[in-house]
């Protein structure tokens, strides 16, 4: 059994491998086998903080196998209840490119085959995921934003494709012209698996390019995608700070009444 030893998580995207400097590092036991990395757990502008980079320290996991559902599961395990996701992203939308903060409100799932659920078996849990982030922790994020020198996007649609490669022109030509304005690999199942859990969730998206079918040229790089997430990841430190000691522990938003009357074939770590 784990003791509770952290309230806020923070899952780090790619470049984002580190966040606590006086830390501890636990290996979590879970049912879907181990986490991406150890977890760091810290002390955070007065909060109790778990980090784990959702690639691995040395990015060793690709978008389509991430132990996602070990992740959340430790994390929850820990006693984190609400999740800060920054993740890098393309951009469909001209105006918002490299270096652009967006917080969307939707999301789209175009993966296949990845593992999207704790409820395999053992009888039917179905969630509602109509809005699939923390109203509150989205708030706290634009407000945090607003109040640093970062103007960000507020709302907008996340389109997570499977990966690893990047999309074609057509693709993202499509994705656009559906009023999608953001594509990632890795905002699906995290989600969605935050909300099984009853967990607050909270994408922090750090635009890295625009995406093929916006802009002329080569087509979307990795080392675009590193360079760019590079350049700005000290500014999303510090913006993630700023959440973590802005975000309201009294979680008054739906999320923790997520499972509220289902009948779940286990309980929840
Ligand atoms: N991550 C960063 N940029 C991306 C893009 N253009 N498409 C998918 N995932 C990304």
């Amino acid at each position: 059994m784990t003791t509770s030893t952290a309230e806020i998580g923070v899952i780090g995207g790619s470049g984002f491998y580190s966040f606590l400097d006086d830390l501890d590092e636990v290996q979590v036991e879970t049912p879907y086998g181990p986490t991406s990395d150890p977890i760091a757990l810290g002390t955070v502008a007065g909060r109790r903080v778990a980090f784990v980079p959702r690639h691995g320290r040395d990015h060793r996991h690709p978008p389509h196998k991430i132990p996602y559902q070990a992740n959340l599961w430790a994390l929850r395990s820990l006693g984190v209840r609400q999740v800060l996701a920054p993740s890098a992203v393309g951009s469909l939308t001209p105006a918002h490119g490299p270096g652009t903060l967006a917080v969307p409100d939707q999301l789209v799932d175009r993966t296949h085959g990845r593992d999207q659920t704790y409820y395999d078996d053992g009888g039917a849990v179905h969630v509602s995921f109509a809005d699939p982030y923390c109203p509150l922790g989205r708030q706290t994020a634009l407000d945090a934003a607003h109040k640093s020198d970062w103007q960000p996007v507020d709302g907008g649609t996340l389109v997570v494709i499977e990966g690893p490669r990047f999309s074609t022109r057509a693709e993202s030509q499509w994705y656009a012209a559906q009023g999608w304005t953001l594509v990632g690999m890795t905002g699906h199942p995290e989600a969605i698996l935050a909300r099984e859990l009853a967990l607050c969730y909270t994408p922090l998206c750090l635009v890295t390019d625009l995406d093929a079918g916006i802009t002329e040229g080569e087509g979307v790089t990795m080392d675009e995608v590193f360079r760019v997430f590079a350049e700005n990841v000290d500014r999303l430190r510090s913006l993630v700070t700023t959440v973590v000691g802005a975000l309201p522990s009294d979680r008054a938003c739906p999320c923790p009444h997520s499972l509220d009357g289902m009948n779940l074939p286990f309980r929840l770590p």
